[in-house]
């Protein structure tokens, strides 16, 4: 199926729960998500938000104590339905996902070289030969100095840097349609992280690859996403273009991440983290999952969970009062007194 109107990947009332000895951890709830072709969307959230295992259970990479409910179709096919083999399949021609610690994709007694060839020898059927020369020329486009040398050597040779770069090289080597990045610069120095997100953008926008970039830190998607996604307590809270999520984010939590990215133009005091804990997944919040940390709180955000609404054209956010707390996101400070009467 390629026409324009099916999204590339949809989830809908899409839910991953664990079980443990100490009862059900509800890790991800009634997820609708999609992702467009070329689309670039950056899922953000604290820790144990949901972000990964999201994504994991698409590419059916979950533990064994999990389940899953719901659908998650790419182009059209329910991934949860097919076979391991039909899933295989689809994960080394169509969908290629690049985490944080390189070496768990690459092969430490293997040479760059072969790494790189072998995925196109199995997934497109190519000749060693063109699979060697195909695997230098994108040696060379993901930025690799030196890549005839760098080709022959092993994956230990190489800087981290260099390593993730060998990494995004093999997940595009096979032109996929879609690129899942969970946390692909967190291991690496501010300096390499930039540029490796610049490459990822030049990249996957040359060849039309649509990317999910997952991460803990608000502050890297501004340059390259799209859209964002905001996600809390396996849930997505709020979606909005990029743009508008930090010059106006219409969700207390989007606000409060906001908030607690360190900025360069801002004083180190003007950073906050967000207050109190995340929710015990085994036991969520009644109401709105974020109601016990949020300080415009009121009984309706106590007993009714907010739904996921569009609020206006191309944004939606699971929140009884959006965007009360607008203004202080960016200007930083107590919140006027009309924000706490709304
Ligand atoms: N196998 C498992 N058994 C039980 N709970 C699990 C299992 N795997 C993940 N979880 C829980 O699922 C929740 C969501 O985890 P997930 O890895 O998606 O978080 P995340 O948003 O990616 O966080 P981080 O930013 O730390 O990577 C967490 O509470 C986590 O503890
Ligand atoms: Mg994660």
């Amino acid at each position: 199926m390629s026409d324009t109107t099916t999204p590339l990947l949809a989830l809908s009332d899409y839910a991953i729960r664990f079980s443990t000895p100490d009862g059900t951890v509800k890790a991800v709830n009634g997820l609708d998500l999609s992702v467009g072709r070329g689309e670039t969307v950056a899922v953000v959230g604290e820790s144990g938000s949901g972000k990964s295992q999201t994504f994991n259970g698409v590419f059916g990479l979950l533990a064994g104590n999990a389940e899953t409910a719901g659908e998650a179709r790419f182009e059209g096919r329910d991934l949860l339905k097919l076979s391991p083999r039909e899933l295989d399949a689809v994960r080394g021609a169509d969908m290629a996902m690049v985490f944080q610690d390189p070496m768990t994709a690459l092969n430490p007694a293997m040479k760059i070289k072969h790494q790189l060839s072998e995925t196109l020898k199995v997934h497109k059927g190519l000749k060693r030969r063109e699979a060697e020369a195909q695997a230098l020329a994108m040696l060379k486009k993901v930025g690799i100095p030196e890549a005839e040398r760098r080709i022959e050597q092993y994956p230990h040779q190489l800087s981290g840097g260099m390593r993730q770069r060998v990494v995004i090289a093999m997940a595009l080597l096979c032109r996929p349609k879609l690129i899942v990045a969970d946390e692909p610069t967190t291991a690496l120095d501010v300096t390499i992280q930039a540029q490796i997100l610049d490459l990822f953008r030049d990249l996957t926008s040359d060849a039309g690859t649509a990317l999910v970039l997952i991460t803990h830190d608000l502050g890297v998607v501004a340059g390259v996403a799209d859209k964002v996604v905001v996600m809390y307590a396996g849930r997505i809270v709020e979606e909005a273009p990029v743009e508008a999520l930090f010059t106006r984010p219409a969700m207390p939590y989007t606000a409060a991440l906001i908030r607690s990215i360190p900025r360069v133009d801002r004083d180190a005091e003007a950073v906050e983290p967000i207050g109190g804990r995340p929710p015990d997944l085994i036991h969520p919040p009644a109401g709105c999952p974020f109601h016990p940390r949020c300080r415009f709180a009121e009984d309706a955000c106590r007993r009714e969970r907010p739904p996921l609404a569009e609020i206006e054209p191309g944004r939606r956010a699971a929140c009884w009062f959006p965007f009360v707390d607008a203004t202080s996101a960016t200007a930083h400070g107590t919140p006027s007194p009309e924000a706490l009467d709304g």
